[in-house]
């Protein structure tokens, strides 16, 4: 995407409205998952998601801390923090014109944050063992559960908001 490309999808991104933020969601690809981006794109698309936006994106630590302050006092916050500024993340904003918001139908897509409890067939499950074999790896906090996904319609608008804006500003 180029900086025309970016700017145009910033504009048509200021004009949703709330009732629209139903059907869309900010999702991430993590750094470590990266390496299979063009096989989860294609997925993504084949479970019924529109891929709206999409750009490979380097957090910075401070992002990355502001985007997840909510867990700022969690045990596992600075092992989140070295993980998802390891390299590129893909930032995705889909849609999907289901009867269920988009945040939920792509977090049921996406399994248990947790890919030992991710149902066969979800996509922490899939990715999980094409990446790495199996779940033990995020057990031992060497891997990420590959995905991140909104979990209310107030946390999509927050973080699309602030990652579109950062990305704005590092041009
Ligand atoms: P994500 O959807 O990106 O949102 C918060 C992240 O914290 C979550 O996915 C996991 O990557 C990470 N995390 C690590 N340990 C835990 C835990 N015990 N409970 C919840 N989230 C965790």
């Amino acid at each position: 995407m180029n900086r025309i490309e970016f700017r145009t999808f910033l504009e048509e991104f200021k004009s949703f409205s709330v009732e629209a933020f139903e059907h869309i969601t900010y999702a991430m690809i993590k750094p470590d998952a990266v390496c299979l981006k063009d096989d989860i794109l294609e997925d993504i698309e084949a479970r019924g998601f529109k891929i709206l936006f999409q750009l490979e994106y380097q957090f910075t630590d401070g992002l990355a801390r502001n985007f997840y302050s909510e867990h700022k006092e969690k045990p596992f916050f600075e092992r989140l923090i070295r993980q998802m500024t390891d390299g590129p993340v893909v930032v995705l904003i889909l849609q999907n014109e289901g009867s269920i918001p988009c945040f939920k139908a792509w977090r049921e897509a996406l399994g248990n944050t947790n890919p030992a409890n991710a149902a066969e067939g979800t996509l922490r499950n899939v990715y999980t063992n094409k990446l790495f074999g199996g779940p033990e790896m995020y057990a031992q906090e060497k891997a990420t559960n590959c995905f991140h996904g909104a979990d209310c319609v107030a946390a999509v608008i927050r973080e699309s908001n602030l990652v579109l804006y950062d990305i704005a500003m590092s041009e």
